[in-house]
Order: C-alpha cells, then sequence, then structure tokens
C-alpha cells in the first residue's frame, strides 16, 4: 500500500510562553513502501500531554528536545493495515510513541501489541496508559500511601490527578484536591466521590482554601502544579508528610525564573520527604499496574473521562487547550 499522504505536525519555532498555532505546521509527506520485517501502522489516537513543553524548549532535561522542522513524537494508539511482519497481523491495535502523524512503520521494535479487552483502545492511552501508571506509581511507590491517609492532589480533574483520587479513596484515604472550575469541582464530588475541593481560580486565598478542605492537614501531597499550589501546602503538611512531585504545569510556560516558595523550613520543622520521579524510569511495573487497574475497571471502581479534539489538524489545539484547563481527564485527539 503506497500512503502518498501522510499528514504529520512538525514544530517550526520554539514556543515563548504559552504555545501559539504558529509554533507548529501540518506537513503532507508520502510513507515508503514496506520492506519485509515491517509494518505500517494508521494512527486512530494521538496522546497530548503537558510533559511534551518541556521538549519544545533546547535545553537539557531527561529526554531529548523535540527537533525543529522535525514531526512530534508522543504517545499514539493505531491499527496494523499492512503486515510484512508474522508478529503483528494486519487489524492487530497497537500503542508507540510514534504519535502527531497518520501513518508510519516499523520494525515492530517501537510498538507494542494491546491486549484483547472489552474497554476501550483508547484507555491504552490514559487510565491504562502512561497517565494511569503516574497516578498509581506516584501515590503507592513515591508517595508510600497508607490506608487512612490525608491526601491532597493538585490539577484534580485532569488525566493524571483524577486517577490519584480514586486510588487514594480506594486505599481508604480522606481525598481533596484542586481544580479551576466549578464544573470540574462537581465531577469530583459527585462521580468520583472526592471529599472536598478547591476551585483554586476562584478561592481569595489559596491556602486558606486548602486549610478548610483539609482540616486534619495533609499526609500525602501529589503534587501536579507546583508555584503557589506547592508554597500553601507546605504549610499544611503533617509531620513526616510525603510529597510526590509529579509535575509543577504552573512554571511551564513561564519566561523567566519563578521564585521558590518562601517556607522551604517547612521541610525540616514537619520532617517532611520530597521525591521527584519520572514515570519511564518505573515502567518494569506496568505489567502489575495494568492487571490492577484491570481489575478495578471491571468492579467498576475506577471510571474515566476524555475530552477528545478531531483530526491530526487539532492536535496543536489539544496541546494549548491542556494549559487553558480545556479538559476534564484525559486530553486526546482521534484521528479515525
Ligand atoms: N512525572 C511524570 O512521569 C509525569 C507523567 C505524566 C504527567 N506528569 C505531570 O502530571 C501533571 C498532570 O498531567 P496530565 O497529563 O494529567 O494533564 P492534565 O491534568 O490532564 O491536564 C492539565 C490540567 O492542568 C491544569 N492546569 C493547567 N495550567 C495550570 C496552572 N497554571 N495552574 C494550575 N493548574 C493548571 C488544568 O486543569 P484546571 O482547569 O484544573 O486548571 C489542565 O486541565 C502535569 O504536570 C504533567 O507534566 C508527570
Amino acid at each position: 500500500m503506497f500512503i502518498e499522504s501522510n499528514r504529520e505536525i512538525q514544530l517550526v519555532r520554539r514556543p515563548v510562553g504559552l504555545p501559539s498555532k504558529e509554533d507548529f505546521q501540518l506537513v503532507s509527506r508520502p510513507v515508503a513502501e514496506l520492506k519485509e520485517g515491517e509494518v505500517l501502522i494508521k494512527n486512530l489516537w494521538l496522546s497530548v500531554d503537558p510533559y511534551m513543553r518541556g521538549r519544545m524548549l533546547e535545553r537539557k532535561s531527561y529526554i531529548e528536545p523535540f527537533g525543529l522542522n522535525e514531526v512530534l513524537s508522543g504517545g499514539a494508539l493505531g491499527e496494523v493495515v499492512e503486515s510484512r511482519n508474522e508478529l503483528f497481523p494486519v487489524g492487530r491495535k497497537v500503542s508507540s510513541m510514534n504519535g502527531w502523524r497518520e501513518y508510519f512503520t516499523s520494525t515492530g521494535d517501537d510498538i507494542q501489541l494491546l491486549p484483547s479487552t472489552e474497554i476501550a483502545d483508547q484507555a491504552f492511552l490514559s487510565v491504562l496508559g502512561m497517565t494511569g501508571m503516574t497516578a498509581f506509581t506516584g501515590l503507592t511507590k513515591i508517595a508510600e500511601l497508607k490506608q487512612g491517609d490525608r491526601v491532597f492532589v493538585s490539577a484534580a480533574s485532569g488525566a493524571v490527578g483524577a486517577i490519584v483520587c480514586q486510588i487514594a479513596k480506594l486505599k481508604g484515604c480522606y481525598v481533596a484536591g484542586s481544580v479551576g472550575s466549578e464544573a470540574k469541582a462537581r465531577y469530583l464530588l459527585d462521580e468520583l466521590g472526592v471529599d472536598a475541593v478547591v476551585n483554586y481560580k476562584t478561592a481569595e486565598n489559596l491556602q486558606d482554601s486548602i486549610a478548610k478542605a483539609c482540616p486534619e492537614g495533609i499526609d500525602v501531597y501529589f503534587e501536579n502544579v507546583g508555584g503557589a499550589h506547592f508554597e500553601a501546602v507546605l504549610n499544611l503538611m503533617n509531620d513526616h508528610g510525603r510529597i510526590a512531585v509529579c509535575g509543577m504545569i504552573d512554571q511551564y510556560n513561564a519566561t523567566a525564573p519563578q521564585a521558590g516558595p518562601g517556607n522551604l523550613s517547612q521541610i525540616i520543622i514537619k520532617k517532611l520527604r520530597i521525591e521527584g520521579f519520572i514515570v519511564f524510569e518505573h515502567w518494569h511495573d506496568y505489567p502489575a499496574f495494568v492487571e490492577q487497574m484491570m481489575q478495578w475497571i471491571e468492579a467498576g471502581k475506577v471510571s474515566w473521562k476524555e475530552t477528545v479534539f478531531n483530526g491530526i489538524e487539532q492536535t496543536p489545539d489539544a496541546f494549548i487547550g491542556l494549559f487553558k484547563g480545556e479538559n476534564t481527564g484525559k486530553m486526546l485527539v482521534k484521528l479515525a
């Protein structure tokens, strides 16, 4: 099969501040005919993720920066449409990091077959994929969650945050979170059974509002936001509290270094443990995570939401929307 027009999104300019559509371009390129051992994948779903913002900068990090005028890579879920590799028959669904393009060829080294399950395929880009695994790893391994912990989660209605809230409730914890809209607050309270929610956009005083939501203090903070959230929570942590530092989305579009919290001595006073993590370093635990999460999903104990943009040309809008709070649950782009 010769694919004459494979559309892909390239980064053409390193964003300054909030990314804009002009930082990206849609390019059409043919895909080469398959060689022996290769497969042709048609992407069906693309994932857009906040960490990609960091890769748009030219700087040393835990992962290489994106190149200019090159296709962006990100989580994707696709279908084998032509195969010269018996391990990947036509019709099978695969996940990969070869997103932000409609088609790609693979030797099989960079794609993983999806297990056959009743659960919608795109769940492997959210609750059963990297974001679910991040929630599980951060809570259980990094924060060493215990039954009865008082947990606070920032960006609590997002892809990671909403799963963190549900796992913590399943483990018998008191759970409060912060979100940027009343609709998101209602989702957490009414659908996920979270105990208290703070709308950080309307709160007169963020620390007072979090204190009210967490009347017995905070044992575990799942940090997704940073900035004012981090400073406020430090003052509200209980002795020997644990903070899993997952993300700091409040800082990702900063154009100058941000002032640090003025209350770091709380780390000593409260004897806190603060640990950052990158989920990919824990990927050897993924099979155990999937088994556990499948059980929870099948028992109706964990649910998830998706916010879906349609068509590859909408991918930059979906990505930029992450920084404007346009998603509840996982932000995805549907291609087919
Ligand atoms: N360490 C790792 O391995 C790892 C892996 C995956 C994700 N992460 C991190 O986890 C966090 C959540 O990722 P996700 O994929 O689940 O994204 P997400 O929470 O689904 O989407 C981003 C959400 O963050 C909130 N937000 C955006 N800008 C904000 C700001 N300035 N202040 C406060 N809230 C803001 C928005 O919700 P509101 O409407 O509530 O503002 C938005 O919907 C991110 O920081 C990400 O970088 C880390």
